[in-house]
Order: C-alpha cells, then structure tokens, then sequence
C-alpha cells in the first residue's frame, strides 16, 4: 500500500429512473445562492428530446439563462470560450450540463472562465485554480466517461491539434444525477464505446501507481458490473435495469481514477484522439488488450485480480493463464460491443505511428503508469494495434 494516499468524493451522487424530471428540488437542497442555469448540451441530447426532461426538472425553482448547444463531439477551446461568453452575457450563475463527456468537459471549463474570466487555455495543466467555481450538476447521458464526478477535463486546442488537461479539484461537479431514462435513446455503438471507456478507467486504476484500497474497491466491483451488464446495456437499449448498473458502474470507475489516476491506455488515446478526432471510447478499447499486456509484466497480481473481476476462472492454473484470459475476457467483451480491434480501421495512418508515440510519451496520464515506457515501447504498442 502507498505511504500517502488521499481519497476525496467530489459530487453529491444521486440513482433513480426520472430523477432529472423532479431534480430542482435536490438542486435547492445544496445550499447554492444561484438560479439561473446555463444547460450545455450537444445536438445529439437535443435531438434524443432529452432537454424536454431537464426543463421540465428545472421549471418554477431555477430560470433557464441559456441553452449553449454548440458542443463538437470532442470539447475543443473554441467551444469553451463561446459557452462561457453566452453564459456572462446572459447573467448565468450556475451550470447544468447534460450529455457525454463532451458536454460535461465543456461545462467544467465554462465554469473556470464564468468564475474566474480570461482565456481558458491560460488555466491548462494541475492544480491552477484557487477556489471553487460556480455549481455545475452534472446530468450523464452516456455510460462510461464518469465525467460527472472527475476533477478533469480534457479540451481539444485546435490550433495545435492536441488534446489539452485541466485537473483541478475544483473542477468536479456539485451533483451528479445518474438517471437511466436519460440513456434510454443512447445508440448502441456509444453505448459499447462509453462503456469501454469505463472499463479502461477501472483497469488503470487498479494498475496505477496511485492506486489505494478505496479505489481498488469501487475500481473491481465497476469491472465486475461492466463484464455483466454492458452487453445488455448496448444490444437490449431499453433495458434500462443494465443502462442503471452500467450508469453506476461507469460512475464508481470515475470516482476510482479521479483518485488514482490513469495509464497507458489513456496516454495512447489522448495522442491519437487528439490528432485523429477518433472517439475516445473506442481507443481505450482498442488500447486495452496491449496496455494490459505491456503492464502485466511488472505487477501480474493486479492483472490476477481483473481477470477474476472480469469472471475468469482461477481454480489451479497459473497466473500467466489466467492474466491471459483475462486480457482475453477483455478482447472477448470489445468484440461482442461490436467494436473495431486496431487502428487501421478507425483511420488512422500506419505512417503517423512514430509521431504518436512521441506525443504519448508527454502526456499526464502516462506518468501513474506502473511500467515506465520509452517512445519506441510506446511504438511497439502502436505497431502492434494497427
Ligand atoms: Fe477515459
């Protein structure tokens, strides 16, 4: 165990079906002296009818100041900057962000420029913010980013092409309303890809190198609901008894790596997603089979007791086998998502290889991986998932 640990829970976390239809009431119940809510969405949230929900939970407490929809699939800069000027101009004092991590990433930094004003890439890196920012509820739509309760946010800078961080504990939102009917109309390609994403902050967690017992705990009870939910999840929609297990368990596996931090697997994705605009989700998929057999060399317990979480059985074998099972179990579980296995199929060129790899090699995420990488590891890696 570490010397040090720290374990913070950011968000008031609340679980019903139709929750987000009588939430004003919870939202009074934090105390805040705000009531005119900015909602961030993106146009998928728009079109899926969701906001009908939200308005509806927000009517006679809270005024509506704005609705910023404007929201790319990948949060970029630009989106930040236009959200927060509508925001100030229309006297917004608090946010309500729904939707995927997108959404819910832009709404973080909305909040850094509508309480602190200047150009959100001035606040970029850890720990730059002094004080707490206005409220944010946090309303998932998808099952898997756990943005509803990190402390992070990830922006895509568009002149650079580059994936930028913000971390900061201020940055987690005030309240997290896990409500499974505002994922009832989530398609199943971003059911599988969110979950996958899920699964990945669980498995990083648990390998990190400030991984400690309170997140091992959520970290292997999240992997343990993901393997038995997240098919149902994505191939019966309206399940929504499977969209609740995976809501919560993508929460816990948030909650786990907002303590303990990520690997590999994320630093890979940044630097592809960054450059390609590839769904986040899908290269955590992509990634997890190589990262987990890369990290299994140097702390195979750990990978022991994913495979068990993931449902492998121990009884009598070696743990090279059953480490191998579990990354297998993994591959199983993409595969049965319906998602691609290797770079070339989401478009990504065999020649930007190298130039990934450098960029991975200086991503955050990389540093609380427990096998330290070397750019032509991180190359291996790449060559091996294209
Ligand atoms: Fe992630």
């Amino acid at each position: 165990m570490q010397d040090f640990f720290e374990f913070g829970l950011g968000a008031r976390i609340l679980y019903k079906a139709g929750l987000v239809r009588e939430m004003s009431s919870e939202v009074l119940r934090m105390g805040f002296d705000a009531r005119r809510a900015l909602i961030v969405a993106d146009k998928g949230v728009i079109d899926a009818g969701l906001l009908d929900q939200v308005k509806e939970g927000l009517q006679d407490a809270i005024e509506i100041a704005g609705l910023f929809e404007d929201v790319p699939a990948n949060s970029s800069v630009r989106a930040v900057e236009a959200g927060a000027a509508l925001a100030i101009e229309n006297g917004a004092d608090f946010v309500v962000a729904v939707g995927g991590g997108s959404p819910l990433d832009t709404a973080k930094c909305i909040r850094i420029l509508m309480t602190h004003g200047g150009q959100i890439l001035d606040y970029q890196g850890y720990n730059v913010l002094d004080r707490r920012l206005v409220p944010m509820v946090a309303i998932p739509t998808t099952i898997g980013t756990g943005s509803e309760v990190t402390p992070y946010a990830m922006i895509l800078d568009e002149e650079q092409n580059l994936k930028v961080a913000f971390a900061s504990s201020f940055l987690a939102p005030d309240i997290a309303i896990l409500d499974p009917e505002m994922t009832r109309t989530l398609p199943a390609h971003l059911a599988a890809a969110t979950g996958m994403d899920a699964l990945s902050h669980a498995i990083e967690t648990l390998v990190s190198t400030e991984h400690n017992p309170f997140s091992d705990s959520l970290a292997l009870h999240s992997i343990d609901m993901i393997s038995n939910y997240l098919r149902d999840a994505i191939h019966r929609g309206g399940d929504l008894e499977a969209r609740g297990q995976m809501l919560v368990a993508a929460c816990m596996a948030g909650i786990a790596c907002a303590n303990s931090l990520f690997g590999v697997i994320h630093a890979l994705s940044h630097a592809v997603g960054g450059k390609f605009h590839v769904h986040h989700g899908t290269l955590n998929s992509i990634f997890l089979p190589y990262g987990m057999q890369f990290n299994s060399a140097v702390v195979p317990d750990r990978y022991v007791r994913i495979a068990l979480a993931m449902g492998v059985n121990i009884g009598g074998r070696s743990d090279a086998e059953v480490i191998a099972d579990g990354i297998a179990a993994v591959r199983t579980l993409a595969s049965d998502c319906s998602l691609p296995a290797r770079l070339r199929d989401v478009g990504v060129p065999q020649d930007a290889l190298e130039e990934l790899a450098a960029i991975a090699l200086t991503d955050g995420a990389i540093f609380n991986n427990p096998r330290s990488a070397t750019q032509e590891e991180l190359q291996e890696i790449l060559v091996a998932a294209w």
